[in-house]
């Protein structure tokens, strides 16, 4: 999951290109690199392993100047993060140069033909094949110009690519081809961008082409010439993006992680509004292309997605049953199409991604297609792939999610999700009216409570700096709640390394019982619902084992509080929505517990805002 950015214009183009990697990082922080052209053609490479910051100081050290290039943040597949497999990469005359996102999955084979014909290869990689098929594809006399030979070789290539590429001998022009991973054009004045992701190019236009897979731009001066895979040329319109450059900024915040866990109110606000008729309760989700007629005559849901998103579909199971009374499976993406599931006409499938880019979970999608008509997507992308191959999206207005850590479209997704299970419960006719319109009421005060409770964080970093050394954590809840468990384990894994499980409470004397000791910090979700006194009994067999117990409730307890070694209270809201504000102190204790251990918050080890292999 790569960060790749294009630029021909007037303004500087090693400025434009640092500037958008910069907002791709999110996607790919192992190793980075540039290369521009100047008048006379001469290409210039400045590639670094590591952060974008030690390409900047490369940059610095050995300044680079040109008309018009391209940009590369990596996040390693092949060959291991240095500065020989950083891209960009080169053919073997140094004249044509690449950049890609994705997975040649034959690229051995196509380096061994290139070998026999006297290529020499000097990455790991597997984009330095593409460079060198170019090559090869202009040297074999088919006259063909440089854009053609791209075009031509894009057939070649098994797997999937974004990529963008130029020649020394094609002055002025930037290529680009997608196949999967996501490549967006920005038409700016006199002006042209290409890049994986909007935040790169915001801050220098709002008017953007959407690349199709299949599809081929050509670069110039003049403007973009877009291609299908047979070369004929394709008219686009341009679209403009809602968002402005300002939100793609950390607004003062230390990390975009907790800038985003603050914008969580307005997410959920903004997820809401024009959804809901306050007059009738009735749920409007008119990008859903869903009829009542077929929510009536579906007979199964299954919901599918990957990490944090998996975990919103696992909330979304209990309010889609509890509401609209009808099964709900949830699959992992990775897993679904696998398993070879039962699909058909009578099957809803939901598929759930911020990105909708993830490469997993648009495989899913395009497998259930083959068997259902309907297919649903929530997503946070306008734009992105889900949201053009389901046949109706429901958008969550998060805004852009820079931290890789994912949390304001977690809410917003569970928000979402609760407005498709009144949407399905009135359908179906199994939610008494009075209770939709608790359910619509208590929805529309989350914003407010969320904003009560974020006001102030300072219990939290207190727990954070008396935990910040443990390294392990097990989180336990119940019902709606256990996902929530889930949750707060993945974030704590994901940014602060530490080693964290989460587990259905009742599921703990089955066995994680026994890592519990003293060393062990169990958070426990015990807010006063139904399950209530179960997971006081719970907390007492984890303190009769000396554990240490962080209980997060939404009402005082007496009992609690004698049992457990901390207590934190969040605002009170219906059994079902409290997954929306439970999140909330874990979100937090993951980030502090993180910072306080030194971690890049917004960039963990290892991972990527948007997975677009498989
Ligand atoms: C969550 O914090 C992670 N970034 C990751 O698990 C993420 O949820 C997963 O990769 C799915 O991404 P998506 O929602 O964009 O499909």
């Amino acid at each position: 999951m790569c960060g790749i950015v294009g630029y021909i214009g007037p303004k500087d183009p090693v400025e434009v290109l640092v500037e958008g990697l910069r907002r791709l990082e999110y996607r790919g922080y192992d190793s980075a690199g540039v290369a521009v052209v100047d008048d006379e053609g001469a290409i210039a490479i400045r590639r670094a392993p590591g952060k974008l910051a030690d390409l900047e100081k490369v940059i610095r050290a050995q300044p680079l100047e040109g008309r018009y290039g391209l940009g590369h943040t990596r996040w390693a597949t092949h060959g291991r993060p240095s500065e020989e497999n950083a891209h960009p990469h080169v053919d073997g005359s140094g004249r044509v140069v690449v950049i890609h996102n994705g997975i040649i999955e034959n690229y051995l084979e196509l380096k061994r033909a290139l070998e026999k014909k006297g290529h020499r290869f000097v990455t790991q990689t597997d984009t330095e094949i593409v460079a060198h098929l170019i090559e090869e594809q202009l040297k074999n006399g088919s006259g063909d110009d440089f854009p053609t030979a791209f075009r031509k070789v894009l057939p070649q290539l098994r797997g999937i690519y974004a990529l963008v590429a130029l020649s020394a001998d094609a002055p002025e022009t930037l290529v680009a081809a997608r196949l999967g991973p996501p490549l967006v054009v920005g038409i700016g004045e006199d002006e042209y961008f290409v890049a994986s992701d909007i935040p790169a190019i915001l801050n220098h236009t709002k008017d953007v082409v959407f690349m199709e897979d299949n599809e081929i731009v050509v670069l110039r001066p003049d403007g973009p010439t877009f291609m299908d895979a047979d070369g004929n040329v394709v008219v686009r319109e341009p679209q403009r993006v809602p968002w402005d450059p300002i939100t793609a900024e950390k607004g003062g915040y230390k990390h975009f992680m907790l800038k985003e866990i603050h914008e969580q109110p307005r997410a959920v606000r903004d997820t809401l509004i024009g959804r809901v008729s306050l007059e009738s309760s009735e749920i409007l989700l008119d990008e859903a292309n869903l009829t009542d007629e077929h929510l009536k005559a579906v007979e199964r849901v299954c919901i599918v997605a990957c990490g944090t998103s998996w975990h919103a579909a696992l909330v979304g199971k209990f309010m889609l049953e509890r509401l609209a009374r009808i099964p709900v499976e949830v699959d992992y993406a990775s897993e679904f199409r696998y398993r070879d599931p039962l699909i058909d006409e009578k099957l809803l499938p939901v598929f759930i991604s911020q990105s909708g880019e993830t490469a997993d979970t648009l495989a899913a999608l395009r497998y259930a297609k083959t068997g259902c008509p309907v297919t649903l997507g929530i997503c946070n992308v306008q734009g992105s792939m889900l949201t053009r191959e389901a046949t109706g999206t429901i958008y969550t207005h998060a805004g852009p999610e820079i931290g890789v850590a994912s949390t304001k479209a977690f809410t917003s997704q569970l928000t979402a999700l609760a407005l498709l299970a009144l949407k399905m419960g009135q359908a179906r006719g199994t939610l008494p009216e009075e209770e939709s319109r608790e359910m619509i009421r208590a929805l529309y005060h989350i914003p407010a409570q969320m904003e009560q409770y974020l006001d102030d964080d300072s219990e939290i970093q207190a727990l954070a700096k008396v935990h910040q050394q443990y390294t392990d954590f097990l989180y336990l809840g119940r019902g709606v709640n256990y996902p929530i468990a889930l949750e707060g384990a993945l974030k704590l894994k994901e940014i602060s390394y530490i080693h964290a499980e989460g587990y259905p409470a009742g599921e703990m004397k089955h066995g994680p019982i026994a890592l519990i000791d003293e060393e062990l910090p169990v958070v426990a979700l015990a807010p006063r619902d139904r399950v209530f006194e179960k997971m006081l009994a719970n907390i007492e067999e984890v303190k009769a084992r000396s554990g240490i117990v962080i209980a997060v409730t939404d009402a005082e307890s007496e009992d609690l509080t004698e049992k457990a070694d901390a207590v934190v209270i969040i605002p009170r809201t219906l059994d079902l929505l409290a997954p929306l504000l439970l999140a909330l102190p874990l979100q937090l204790l993951a980030y502090y517990i993180a910072l306080l251990r030194g971690c890049d918050v917004d960039q963990p080890r290892n991972l990527a805002k948007s997975v677009t292999v498989e």
